[in-house]
């Protein structure tokens, strides 16, 4: 039987072991399986196309079933969820394929790399009777609950503005799936999911003007972008990108009585609250492995429950996000090889 970490929330062992398959077998799929070493589950199955680098993955992993064929994976009835951990511009088959398939699925964020995309998959959850979920892992974090929660008590006071950054030198290569186009590479999609989601969570997704600044990359995916939006109501949110600068990435939301700021905000661990630029309140919330075990306890917990979406990234969620994505892409003009022609 598999150890888990002493430090885990008491409920969290009472939830069903699920048993995961992958379709993925790089960073992120890693991360997730290590995250199973705080809430009950294992990882049964991985699938990806590179048949030594999934078996070397399954290897180092202790995953029984290394896999380069979707469908048979998806044949197995002991598999209960999918996770969807590929390149963005490859995320819509396999979800589709596997709510098909009647599994549960959880998908890398963004959802897909574009509205249309992302619509096709809610279609097919609302097609199944399975849960389904963007894995926006951030909003299950801790210290943001706890941001949240100081909001909705008014210890800002109105909310006003928020401010968000998130960027890292990313690998020049322009093979690597941040830059190739054909792989929906660029800032917007990859790391903008993070302060995009974080915008319509505390404003909402219906600005009613948005500014966008950008600059390519060599290969022509966005590199770095300032985003300015304003609400009919006069909240603004200011927002920057960048796949060049190792940036701070605090996130700050300020009201009429003062602040809430998470930095690191995507990952973020520990939340300050200040009054005019004086911190009066600090608390800390340590990840239990990775940060990522929140989110899999929660949609854990709705499969367990038979709830087809999870409270805290609804299908909603998803299309506002998506939806603001795509308006930022069309005023950039950025198009990817795969888009249809205009
Ligand atoms: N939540 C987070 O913190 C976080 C962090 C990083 C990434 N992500 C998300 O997770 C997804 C994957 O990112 P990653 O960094 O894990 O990527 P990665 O390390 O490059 O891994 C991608 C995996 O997908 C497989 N794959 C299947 N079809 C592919 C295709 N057409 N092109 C390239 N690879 C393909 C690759 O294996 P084969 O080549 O053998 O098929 C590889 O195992 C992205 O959507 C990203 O936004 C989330």
């Amino acid at each position: 039987m598999r150890s888990m970490t002493s430090n885990a929330p008491a409920e969290w062992a009472e939830l069903p072991p699920l048993r995961w398959g992958l379709v993925g077998a790089g960073g992120i799929a890693r991360s997730l399986t290590l995250s199973l070493a705080a809430v009950p589950g294992d990882v049964v199955a991985v699938c990806a196309r590179n048949p030594e680098r999934t078996a070397a993955f399954a290897e180092a992993h202790g995953i029984p079933t290394p896999l380069t064929d979707l469908d048979e994976m998806l044949a197995d009835d002991s598999i209960d969820i999918v996770y969807v951990a590929t390149p963005h511009s490859v995320h819509e088959e396999p979800v589709v394929a596997a709510l098909e398939a009647g599994k549960s699925v959880l998908c890398e964020k963004p959802l897909s790399h574009g509205l249309t995309s992302t619509l096709r998959c809610i279609d097919a959850a609302r097609a199944s009777s399975s849960t389904f979920m963007e894995a926006m892992w951030t909003r299950f974090l801790p210290a943001w609950r706890a941001a949240e929660s100081w909001i909705e008590a008014g210890d800002i006071g109105e909310v006003r503005t928020l401010t968000a950054s998130m960027g890292f030198p990313a690998p020049t290569d322009p093979t690597h799936r941040l830059m190739d186009p054909a792989l929906a590479g660029g800032a917007l999609l990859d790391i903008g999911v993070y302060v995009l989601a974080l915008t319509q969570r505390i404003l909402g997704g219906d600005p009613e003007d948005v500014q966008v600044l950008w600059e390519p990359t060599a290969t022509g995916v966005d590199g770095q972008a300032s985003i300015g939006m304003r609400w009919a109501d006069g909240r603004m949110a200011n927002l920057s990108l960048s796949l060049v600068s190792d940036m701070e990435g605090t996130a700050v939301v300020s009201g009429t009585e003062g602040a809430v700021a998470v930095p690191s905000f995507h990952r973020g661990e520990e939340v300050h609250l200040t009054r005019r630029r004086e911190v009066i309140r600090t608390e800390r919330f340590p990840h239990l492995v990775n940060g990522l075990e929140h989110q899999v306890a929660a949609i854990t917990a709705a499969v367990a429950d038979g709830a087809q979406e999870v409270a805290g990234m609804t299908w909603a969620d998803s299309i506002e996000v998506a939806a603001l994505s795509q308006r930022i892409r069309d005023r950039m003009g950025l198009r990817y090889p795969f888009d249809p022609p205009t």
